[in-house]
């Protein structure tokens, strides 16, 4: 009783939903659609695990309602992948051992994206203060750091090769 039908693209796939009005996004991704993961790290919208793209821009999606993203583009850690190759920020975070225990990685990593189309070279600080929102409690954020770096150097390689033609 009083669903609301909602219609929104996550990682590539339209869907059509009804759904409750006070449903989280973060609920409707994991419990209806199977996207788990999509993390839940705590329950005062601060540790940023839970953190995935609505139309291009990081939101965290236990801040904002299923009803909300009605016609909109969601993507989430699942969905940054493509043809099977990790994206350069996973790889990255893979070879700097930006992870120990990963929970807060999918959010971190989703929030690295968004922080690097704005920035594409950021200095430490501005990494630190992008990822501000994402709470680690293993890494001590050096590692983090250290991959967001890394994910920016190779994204300016992985621009010249696009431009350059290869795959
Ligand atoms: Fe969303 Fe912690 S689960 S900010
Ligand atoms: Fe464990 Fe970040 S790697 S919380």
């Amino acid at each position: 009783m009083g669903t609301r039908r909602i219609s929104v693209t996550v990682d590539g796939v339209a869907y059509s939903d009804d759904v409750e009005p006070r449903t989280l996004l973060v609920h409707y991704l994991r419990e209806r659609l199977g996207k788990t993961g999509t993390v839940v790290g705590c329950d005062t919208s601060n540790c940023g695990a839970c953190t995935v793209h609505l139309d291009g821009r990081s939101v965290k999606s236990c801040s904002v309602l299923a009803v909300q993203v009605d016609g909109s583009d969601v993507t989430t850690i699942e969905g940054l992948a493509q043809n099977g190759e990790l994206h350069p920020v996973q790889q990255a975070f893979h070879e700097n051992h930006g992870l120990q225990c990963g929970y807060c990685t999918p959010g971190m990593i989703m929030q690295s994206v968004d922080l690097l189309k704005d920035n594409p070279d950021p200095s430490d600080e501005e990494i630190r203060e992008g990822l501000e929102g994402n709470l680690c409690r293993c890494t001590g954020y050096q590692n983090i750091v250290k991959s967001v770096k890394a994910a920016a150097k190779a994204g300016s390689v992985s621009a010249a090769g696009v431009a350059g033609g290869a795959a």
